[in-house]
């Protein structure tokens, strides 16, 4: 079996990161257009340090990849970096790497369910991201999933000639209703 259903929604679930999808990875992490909206796109990502980041993330444990229910086909990633169990605080991440899914709500199911897990199951209190200014869709996915803007990082991402804010967002535990408590009957 290649993923496994740990947190599932209406039309994806979050699956541990098989090691086998290396290849997938390292195709996304070297397209600009899906890049130029992370912080990884100056970084040119061989096929072997694309693998040591992936076994990164299995290590650190908290990366789903994003697998779509009807077709089990991976679509991207989402996780949680800098977990902090004492002040119950964690930095969100996503990527939908198969631009065929973009526009289409996966972003804002993929967000939900990794918020359900942070909040549910890690019972994280705070969780926190950053986004380039001028990428709305992810702004508006945020939106909808209850992140709220806290403020802006000015001219903090370069590119050309040209200096963008970041934007920082966040969302509160006691601000978000997720589906696990309720699989306790
Ligand atoms: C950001 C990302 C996760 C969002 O996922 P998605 O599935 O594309 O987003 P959704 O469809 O759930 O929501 C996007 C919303 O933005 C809207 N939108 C798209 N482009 C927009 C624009 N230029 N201006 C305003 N709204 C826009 C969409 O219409 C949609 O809103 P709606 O549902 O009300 O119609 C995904 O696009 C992605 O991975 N992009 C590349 C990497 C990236 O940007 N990662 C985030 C870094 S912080």
């Amino acid at each position: 079996m290649r993923y496994f259903k740990k947190i599932v929604g209406e039309r994806l679930y979050l699956s541990p990161i098989n090691m086998e999808d290396v290849e997938k990875f390292t195709e996304w992490v070297n397209d600009l257009e899906v890049t130029i909206n992370l912080v990884l796109s100056p970084y040119i990502f061989s096929l072997e340090k694309e693998r040591e980041a992936l076994e990164g993330l299995c290590n650190e444990g908290y990366t789903f990849s994003i697998i779509t229910l009807d077709n089990d086909e991976l679509i991207g990633n989402c996780g949680l970096l800098n977990v902090n169990l004492i002040n119950r605080t964690a930095e969100a991440g996503i990527f939908i790497g198969n631009k065929e899914y973009w526009n289409r709500g996966y972003g804002t199911e993929a967000m939900n369910l990794l918020l359900d897990y942070a909040f549910n199951l890690l019972n994280m209190n705070s969780i926190f991201l950053r986004v380039h200014s001028f990428n709305k869709r992810a702004i508006k996915c945020y939106k909808k999933c209850g992140f709220k803007e806290i403020g802006i990082r000015r001219e903090a991402y370069l590119v050309g000639d040209k200096k963008y804010d970041q934007i920082y967002m966040d969302i509160l535990a006691s601000e978000f209703k997720g589906k696990i408590p309720d699989l306790i009957k």
